[in-house]
């Protein structure tokens, strides 16, 4: 848009200071003529006074006056002339006082004696800077306003989508449950009705056996007997796995000491470690750890579900590692991160229990399968694929993470990391 359009001169209010009556009759006649709002001060000190009382968009003033003089006038009230324009009107510019007007922010100079002319050229030239530098000001605050409001817009949007997230996540999280319990009503129902008649078919078969006449070496009656029997066990574990699975909703939190609940671990194990001779178990336990705030029971289950795999895998021997240490999370990845849903923070100093072992390995194909419910790789009559799933609801319910590194034929680390429990609490 051109200048013009957009100048109007009633919208100029003037301030016009001379101690000579003519001069400021002139500038009265001549300005006023031309449309612009005009107002007198005939020295120094009047200038100041209606500075005060009225914000004017345009100054001519006359350096040199009887007391205050124009330079003394600039000074006295900078803060109400922001945004002012002024005209310096001297007629003997020295330079002092030339560097001393700029100082002040002084836009132009007009030299006594002047035509009506020059006075009307320099008087509309001024106001027309003036109001391009008013309306870049104002673009530049609208466009600070447009660019906060998109600011805020774009962190409404980012609350939103978190938001979003959490409650995908929570639905999730009610489905899940949902499923669970009602997997825990049928499991609960399945034992009880089951259960009974799979007890009465064991004591019937060592009624059986009790029965049977001893003869050395194996028989067709005592094999079959022993099929049923195994048969009849593999159907109550399937049972109760599966009454366990759904039943993992609570836990009964308390700060417990990891490398005792290791050490119980290794002990329910201890029986079929003994019968595994070629099976080594080595701990590598770092002393004075802080405590976590766990269910002691369930960690146990999720530790023997890892040492029960490691012996299953290495049919021929080898070695069992059990490791735990404190460690700081630097980078993102396995359950750390910086968003709200991570269970750790980077910069968090997570406990980290792993079991490792010599085995089979895991295939790439596997590794995405190995905690989903009822996965197995051991054949029917070995697994049933219920423990790490079973180990990932547990770890999940306490906000931790499992995830398990391994290569084929070389052998395999179950990774457990733990929240350490925070100073004091109720559990303390
Ligand atoms: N330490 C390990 N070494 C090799 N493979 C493993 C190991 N741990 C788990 N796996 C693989 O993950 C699968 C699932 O393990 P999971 O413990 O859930 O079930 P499972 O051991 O097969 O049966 P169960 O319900 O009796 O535990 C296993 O069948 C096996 O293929
Ligand atoms: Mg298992």
């Amino acid at each position: 848009m051109c200048p013009d359009q957009m100048f109007s001169v009633k919208d100029v209010s003037i301030l016009a200071v001379d101690d000579e009556t003519e001069v400021r009759n002139l500038y009265d006649t001549i300005l006023t003529e031309e449309g612009y709002r005009v107002t007198t001060a005939s020295c120094g000190e009047e200038a100041v006074e209606r500075i005060k009382q009225e914000k004017f968009n345009l100054l001519l003033l006359d350096l040199k006056m009887p007391g205050m003089s124009g330079t003394d006038v600039l000074k006295a009230v900078p803060d109400r002339l922001e945004g002012t324009s002024v005209i310096i009107v001297t007629a003997y510019p020295s330079l002092e006082s030339s560097i001393e007007a700029i100082k002040s922010g002084v836009c132009d100079y007009v030299i006594k004696p002047f035509s009506p002319k020059e006075l009307r050229n320099i008087v509309r030239m001024v106001a027309e800077k003036a109001k391009l530098i008013e309306e870049n000001k104002k673009k530049e605050r609208e466009l600070a306003v447009a660019t906060a409001a998109a600011e805020a817009q774009k962190l409404k949007a980012r609350e939103l989508e978190d938001a979003n997230e959490k409650l995908r996540e929570t639905q999730n999280m009610l489905i899940q449950a949902e499923k669970m319990r009602a997997l825990g009503q049928l499991a609960s129902g399945v034992a009880h009705e089951v259960r009974n008649p799979l007890a009465i078919i064991i004591l019937g078969i060592n009624y059986l056996e009790e029965k049977l006449p001893k003869k050395k070496g194996r028989n067709p009656i005592n094999d079959t007997l022993k099929i049923i029997k195994d048969s009849v066990k593999r159907a109550d574990k399937i049972i109760r796995m599966l009454y366990d699975f759904s039943r993992v909703t609570e836990l009964d939190l308390k700060k417990e000491d990891i490398n005792s609940v290791i050490n119980t671990s290794l002990a329910l194990v201890k029986n079929k470690l003994k019968l595994e001779k070629n099976i080594k178990v080595s701990k590598e336990i770092k002393i004075g750890l802080p405590k976590v705030l766990v269910d002691k029971n369930k960690i146990e289950q999720v530790f023997v579900n890892a040492l029960l795999n490691a012996v299953q895998a290495m049919p021929n021997g080898g070695q069992i590692i059990i490791r735990s240490y404190d460690k700081l999370l630097t980078e993102p990845g396995n359950g750390a991160g910086n968003r709200k849903n991570d269970n750790f923070k980077v910069g968090e100093t997570a406990l980290i229990v792993e079991i490792e072992d010599t085995g089979i390995g895991i295939s790439r194909e596997n590794m995405s399968k190995i905690f989903d419910p009822f996965f197995t790789t051991k054949g029917p009559q070995k697994g049933i694929g219920l423990g790490l799933s079973v180990s990932k609801n547990i770890i999940d319910l306490h906000r931790g993470f499992i995830y398990a590194e391994s290569e084929e034929g070389k052998g395999t680390k179950i990774i457990i990391k733990l929240k350490i429990a925070k100073e004091g609490g109720a559990n303390g």
